[in-house]
């Protein structure tokens, strides 16, 4: 198994700046400076390295993503809002080709009909969604492996 440094970027979307405010019975108490340091820490363990990232324009995250290609191994990515609105989010994942994994604190299959169509799940290689800010964690684990499989087989 390589043990190289793996350099992944998490981007959070619209609104999640005010986690732990924002209708936390539906997606918990936790801020998103906790959310980003419980992450920080278990990346550690694991031998990555993450770059944290969160806005609410649409353009700042899709110039954060062209970017990421030459910076970076993998992206996670809470799209919020916008994974049920933007061509131009899923049309940047697809154009960079680094290997990305959708997540979403609440379960987005149980609620709005709106929410229940991601224009990212078709070009990312997996996506989490219900587990709170575990699945924050979840999805950083199965990029790790994603990325140490392909570091493999190079
Ligand atoms: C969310 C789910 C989205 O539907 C919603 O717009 C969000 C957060 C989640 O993490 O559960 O802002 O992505």
């Amino acid at each position: 198994m390589s043990e190289n440094l793996l350099k992944i970027l998490v981007l959070h979307g619209p609104n999640l700046n005010l986690l732990g405010q924002r209708e936390p019975e539906i997606y918990g108490a936790l801020s998103l400076e906790q959310i980003n340091e419980q992450l920080h820490q278990f990346a550690k363990e694991q031998g990555a390295e993450l770059h944290f990232f969160q806005s609410n324009s649409e353009g700042e995250l899709v110039d954060k993503i062209q970017q990421a290609k030459s910076d970076y191994q993998g992206v996670v990515i809470n799209a919020a809002g916008y994974t049920h609105t933007s061509v131009a989010l899923r049309d940047a994942i697809a154009a960079v080709e680094l290997p990305t994994v959708e997540v979403h604190l609440s379960n987005i299959y149980q609620r709005e009909d709106f929410r229940h169509h991601s224009y990212l799940a078709p070009v990312v290689i997996g996506q989490v969604s219900g587990f709170g800010p575990e699945s924050y964690r979840l999805g950083l684990m199965g990029l790790i492996h994603h990325l140490r499989e392909k570091n493999k087989e190079c």
